[in-house]
């Protein structure tokens, strides 16, 4: 039988992999043999470049500001000349604003709309002449739970993955004779400096109450779900969004 979690020789690009979400997806590709590339705003990788070294694989950092369409041209073929290929685009990075329908700026809904948004659709687009070529490839968009139950604070977000989800649908139907599969994960919330305040002890136990599992996630339990959609044991699987949440959105 195949053995599903080997990435040896998979080429990865992962943006916003510096940290977070998209620190565990790379490290996650990386221990099971692939080349990944990390696309991220800071100008430099930090020891991210060591610690894949060290679990054995091989990486590369690009520095680019996605909310920006200069710094989006040519990123993906420039991954494509690190790696030598790619056959899985892992869309996770973002921003979150503190807003409503009646308090976002137009600045913060053009920022989220750039990153959460724009970023996805124009690196996706990026990729898929690459994919289509060679008539296979893995698209896993990271949207959230907010894109079905936005709590009211979190606006232009809320509004944006919903959008990510309906990409990952839209795109899945026209890339799917070629081969592309393109997924997306809607995590609740986990622990990283996105969500650092969540994890105050008296807001913790008060948001835990909301969960079924009675706790908030880690980073490896969305970087398990992103392995199953970058994998062949997702092959039959196109469109949909895998709701990662400890059973909130279920409740
Ligand atoms: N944590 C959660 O509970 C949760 C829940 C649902 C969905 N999500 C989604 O999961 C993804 C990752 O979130 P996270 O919690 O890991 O957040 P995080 O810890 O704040 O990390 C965000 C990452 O995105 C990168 N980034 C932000 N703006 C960027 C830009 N303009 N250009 C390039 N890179 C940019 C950051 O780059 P630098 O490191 O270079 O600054 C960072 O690596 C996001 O799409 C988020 O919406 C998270």
């Amino acid at each position: 039988m195949e053995n599903y979690l080997d990435f040896s020789g998979k080429k990865a690009v992962v943006t916003g992999g510096r940290r977070g979400l998209g620190k565990a997806m790379v490290l996650a590709l990386a221990e099971r043999g692939a080349s990944v590339a990390v696309i991220s705003k800071s100008p430099d990788a930090g020891n991210l470049m060591e610690e894949i070294r060290k679990c054995g694989g091989k990486g590369f950092y690009l520095s680019a500001d996605l909310a920006q369409p200069e710094d989006r041209k040519g990123i993906i073929g420039r991954a494509v000349e690190c790696l030598n290929g790619i056959d899985i685009l892992v869309n996770n990075a973002g921003l979150q604003f503190q807003e409503t329908a009646e308090t976002c700026t137009p600045e913060q809904w053009k920022l989220s709309q750039s990153v959460l948004l724009d970023a996805v659709f124009d690196l996706s687009r990026q990729a898929i002449p690459y994919l289509k070529k060679q008539k296979s490839g893995k698209i896993v968009n990271i949207a959230s739970i907010c894109a079905f139950r936005e709590g009211g604070w979190n606006f232009s977000y809320g509004v944006m993955k919903a959008g990510v989800v309906g990409m990952t649908r839209c795109m899945a139907n026209s890339l799917a004779r070629y081969g592309i599969q393109v997924n997306a994960i809607a995590p609740g919330i986990i622990r990283t400096d996105l969500t650092a305040s969540c994890f105050e002890k008296e807001r913790y136990e008060e948001i835990c109450r909301k969960y079924p599992a009675g706790r908030l996630g880690e980073p490896e339990e969305i970087a398990g779900a992103m392995l199953f959609l970058a994998s062949g044991m997702s092959s039959f699987v196109n469109g949909q969004t895998l709701v990662v949440d400890g059973g909130f959105c279920g409740n």
